[in-house]
């Protein structure tokens, strides 16, 4: 769609504009296989969802048994968020990803569609944050997306990148193919977990 007048994702509006106009291509509509694998497995962490977007993943969480956190800085994601969670609505935040702070220590940042949404110029701040928000032990982990098409959102990373913009801080626990990816993801998605070193 050509016709945005928001081009910088970066700021709020472009997220605005298009949760607005419904036009959400990376939306997944419900939660992923690979969360709930990963879910089943664990012990209930406290988890931060960033750019939580719709957040179907709050709700979820919040029914198993985990205090999750759901944030996001465009005013319409939230609203959407919120419609979503329902009962859990209070758990999604208006908050910037970069200034929000945790009312107590997380365990899990969970990712999907943040780091790609991100310009490439913002990951080394983005990375900054994950092991800010982290202590040693605490876990990164969700979807990540490799792909080398300069134009975005989304924007894909390689490997090399991934390893250079999180070696210093995390180690890679997990590393997995998926199934079940929407359209826009498709085959250039995986599951990964890295953990606060
Ligand atoms: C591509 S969407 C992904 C939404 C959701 N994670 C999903 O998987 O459907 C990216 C989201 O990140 C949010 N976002 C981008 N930068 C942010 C920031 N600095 N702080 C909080 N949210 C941010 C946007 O508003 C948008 O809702």
């Amino acid at each position: 769609m050509a016709d945005f007048l928001q081009r910088d994702p970066g700021l709020p509006a472009f997220w605005d504009e298009r949760f607005e106009r419904q036009f959400t291509p990376w939306d997944q509509g419900g939660v992923p296989q690979a969360l709930r694998d990963f879910a089943a497995a664990s012990a209930p962490l406290v988890t931060l969802i960033p750019g939580c977007g719709s957040a179907y993943e709050l709700a979820w969480l919040a029914e198993q048994g985990w205090d999750a956190t759901a944030i996001d800085f465009s005013p319409a994601a939230v609203a959407q968020g919120k419609a979503v969670a329902g009962a859990h609505a209070s758990r999604v935040v208006e908050a910037d990803f970069f200034a929000w702070q945790a009312a107590q220590p997380l365990q899990l940042v969970y990712e999907r569609a943040f780091l790609c949404a991100m310009p490439r110029a913002m990951w080394p701040q983005v990375a900054a944050r994950w092991a800010q928000l982290l202590s040693p032990g605490g876990l990164l982990a969700g979807y990540f997306f490799f792909d080398e098409a300069p134009k975005g959102p989304p924007f894909g990373i390689s490997r090399v990148q991934l390893e250079e913009l999180l070696g210093a801080d995390f180690t890679c626990m997990a590393d997995e193919a998926v199934s079940g990816s929407i359209p826009v993801f498709a085959g250039k998605e995986r599951w990964m977990v890295w953990q606060r070193l």
